[in-house]
């Protein structure tokens, strides 16, 4: 759409003012992201987040596209990128291709997200060479959480840390227009944004990232359960529904709703 910012204007922010990023995975959540926003991901954090599934792992292509459209709707000003599920891309560079084309088409989001560093690159070329702009995801990698063994930081050690920059780079160097970190220490964040000719993204990542993402869920408290040291809450939506559903229980069992205000005549419509 006219006027929508796109993985080029992204790619243009490095170095520049934070790039500003939430997730969204309805329509009206969207729109609230879109107003103050610069880069809206349909992330498939929605299959815990929304679904209840106990990872990633378990999120489908089905998933991806009715909430991506769904997202869509709501989104005119951001640049809308949605997550290749697991299982989706890691065949290869066709598969991957196919998939992802299909998601831009079928939701008309601007770009796609896939996790993976070295061993991705050569996918990341396939389809950037091939219309479809990537953005990359290092570092903790939740679709890899079984052999990861957890969602424990990376690139603690020197070692690990030499890995996660190379795979950062080679990402930068496939042609993904932006790299999202998770949960690495400050320092990594720092030199892997210094190391890279693209902007960074972090969650996790330290204050040094070219911009900062969070799950829109969890820093707005919706959860009493999940939380993580990176997240900060900026609302209690979560204790404020409660409270709100608590009152309106209570209400109805004492039948002080609905009130005359909520009830309808027999005269002529209000
Ligand atoms: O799925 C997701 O929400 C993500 C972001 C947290 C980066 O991948
Ligand atoms: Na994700």
């Amino acid at each position: 759409r006219k006027g929508q910012l796109g993985p080029g204007d992204i790619r243009a922010r490095k170095g520049g003012e934070p790039l500003v990023c939430l997730t969204a995975y309805t329509t009206p959540m969207a729109r609230l992201v879109d107003a103050h926003c610069d880069i809206m991901l349909v992330g498939d954090s929605l299959g815990m987040v929304l679904h209840g599934l106990p990872s990633t792992v378990g999120v489908t292509m089905e998933m991806m596209i009715l909430h991506g459209k769904a997202v869509a709707r709501g989104c005119s000003r951001a640049c809308m990128v949605v997550d290749m599920p697991f299982g989706s891309y890691e065949e290869g560079p066709r598969q991957a291709f196919r998939n992802a084309a299909r998601l831009m088409a079928e939701t008309g989001c601007q770009a796609v997200k896939l996790e993976g560093g070295l061993h991705m690159a050569e996918t990341v070329a396939f389809l950037v060479a091939r219309g479809i702009p990537v953005m990359g995801h290092v570092g903790l990698t939740p679709q890899s959480v079984n052999t990861l063994g957890g969602y424990k930081v990376q690139g603690r050690s020197q070692d690990e840390a030499d890995r996660v920059a190379g795979d950062a780079a080679a990402l930068a160097q496939a042609g993904a227009f932006a790299v999202v970190l998770e949960k690495l220490p400050e320092t990594l964040g720092r030199r892997i944004t210094q190391d890279i000719a693209v902007p960074t993204i972090g969650i996790g990542a330290g204050l040094d990232c070219d911009g900062q993402v969070l799950v829109v869920d969890d820093m707005l408290g919706l959860f009493a359960d999940f939380r993580p040291k990176f997240v900060k809450r900026y609302a209690e939506l979560g204790r404020d529904a409660d409270s709100a559903i608590a009152a309106y229980a209570a209400e109805v069992r004492t039948r002080r709703f609905p009130a005359a205000e909520h009830v309808f005549g027999e005269g002529k419509p209000a």
